[in-house]
């Protein structure tokens, strides 16, 4: 009758609990009696009170029936209870729609284990201001009362649209109203709504190649076809875009491309911009984590050079403040906005208001700015120490293709070793690596690996530096690949 579960109860819920249970199994099978309250009570050490409580819920509920004279008896009812196999059975594969089916086999993005060595896209979070944050939630709350405990609009509340307007304008070179911006809960709902707003299942979307999996996973979750558009140094080889015909949308990390870390340059952005507005084709460009540039400013984004209104900004704060924040956005064509804002309501309403509000102040009292500008010079020093810890200590093995800004670096196999065999010795040690063979579609890539440094200190960077030697002089070498 113990079910853990079930702890937490008075002894007379439990109790009642476990008698229904007995009956739900069979053991207790229907005309059976019941012992009298009192000889229950004595036999389980309990009051008479809690036994007949027990019963009269049960009772109240059908299982069972009481008559003066007769005491309690296992209902009729029981019977007619659909028959429950002895043992658990084996939990049985549901079954899925086919969408149910290919979202499940894409797999999600992310496995939200605790840090790992060199997880990639996540920002070092210990030093975050959180007294500021909690001094603007308090003012918040104060100010707003209840009102921020309640339901807002799906599009976003107008303190937070206005100070992400006149940001991106500033500093990434957007055309931003605050009509324009949709706030939503991350970069992965951007993607996810683009896929299926803009976009009938068996479209072709054209993708870099490599690719962000997030963003291919949302396209292919949604049915599109994803058509791989090599890149080089200067971003995706636009030149490739006249041959496909039919797609009609590209994805673009085009400030910083993920993996490679390439800057798309700006007559390819022009090319691009070209190409959308000739198709009537749309250009989502994630800007994911352009405020991380080291070498001067970052270039501005595409969105700001498109004169026909054919590209979808997408920026979050997932990399510049905290990924729990949970807040990201778009900066829509205003044709796009109404259709955008009701499908994202059908998703998940809207974005919680609190967290709205308070980054709203975060960001109109200059605290952005301010953790920015100390981040971006912490993650620098960081990317300089992984890259000189991996020659010193990996460099027969690792080539570190230092980025000029962001938070992960794309390092390419120099020795005998295989990319699955470094990802199974790092896996075995802990290590989180992403594989870059992972990221790729159809153009042959360089194996490799993404190594994230912005979320470890200098210590733990070094100290997973030398894990990871460990765990690769401890494994046999091969040369297969
Ligand atoms: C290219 C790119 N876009 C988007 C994201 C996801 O950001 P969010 O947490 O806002 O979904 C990531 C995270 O790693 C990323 O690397």
């Amino acid at each position: 009758m113990a079910d853990p579960a079930h702890s937490a109860l008075p002894l007379h819920a439990r109790l009642q609990r476990g008698l229904r249970q007995l009956m739900l199994d069979g053991t207790l099978a229907a005309g059976r009696p019941l012992p009298a309250s009192r000889a229950l009570a004595q036999s389980l050490g309990v009051s008479r009170d809690t036994v007949e409580t027990a019963y009269s819920q049960l009772h109240a509920e059908g299982f069972i029936t009481r008559r003066v004279g007769s005491g309690s008896l296992v209902s009729e009812q029981v019977r007619r209870l659909p028959a429950r196999p002895a043992a658990k059975p084996q939990a049985a594969v549901p079954q899925l729609s086919r969408r149910g089916q290919a979202v499940l086999a894409q797999g999600g993005v992310r496995d939200f284990e605790p840090p790992q060595a060199f997880v990639a896209g996540v920002p070092e979070t210990r030093n975050f201001p959180l007294h500021t944050w909690e001094r603007l939630q308090r003012q918040v709350l104060k100010e707003y009362g209840h009102r921020a405990l309640l339901h807002s609009p799906a599009q976003g509340l107008l303190p937070l649209r206005q100070a992400i307007a006149d940001y991106v304008s500033l500093e990434r070179g957007a055309r931003a109203t605050p009509e324009q911006v949709l706030v939503l809960t991350s970069s992965q709902q951007a993607l996810s709504l683009c896929a299926q707003v803009l976009l009938d299942p068996g479209e072709q979307i054209l993708i870099e190649d490599p690719v962000y999996h997030g963003a291919r996973k949302a396209f292919e979750a949604a049915g599109l076809v994803c058509q791989p558009v090599p890149l080089d140094a200067d971003g995706m080889q636009v030149q490739h875009l006249a041959k496909a015909s039919s797609a009609r949308a590209v994805f673009l990390t085009p400030s910083h491309q993920y993996p490679t870390g390439a800057t798309l340059s700006l007559q390819r952005r022009l090319a691009v911009i070209a190409w959308a507005q000739q198709r009537q084709a749309w250009i989502i460009e994630d800007d994911y984590d352009s405020e991380f540039h080291y070498a001067g400013k970052p270039t501005a984004c595409v969105q700001g050079l498109d004169p026909h209104e054919r590209t979808i900004y997408i920026g979050t704060f997932s990399k510049s403040l905290f990924p729990g924040l949970r807040l990201g956005y778009m900066v829509l064509p205003p044709a796009l906005m109404v259709s955008m804002t009701v499908a994202r309501s059908l998703q998940d309403g809207h974005s919680a208001a609190l967290a709205q509000l308070t980054l709203a102040r975060f960001i109109e009292g200059g605290h952005l700015g301010a953790h920015i500008r100390t981040m971006r010079a912490v993650y620098a020093q960081r990317r300089d120490l992984l890259a000189q810890l991996l020659r010193t200590h990996l460099g027969h093995v690792l080539e570190p293709q230092v980025p000029a800004g962001g938070m992960q670096m794309a390092c390419h196999l120099c020795g005998p070793l295989s990319e699955t065999q470094l990802l199974t010795a790092a896996a075995r040690a802990g290590i989180a690596l992403i594989g870059l063979s992972s990221l790729c579609s159809g153009t042959a890539h360089p194996p490799g690996v993404l190594m994230g440094f912005a979320a470890h200190t200098p210590m733990e960077l070094e100290a997973g530096v030398q894990q990871l030697a460990r765990a690769l002089r401890t494994r046999p070498l091969s040369t297969n690949r």
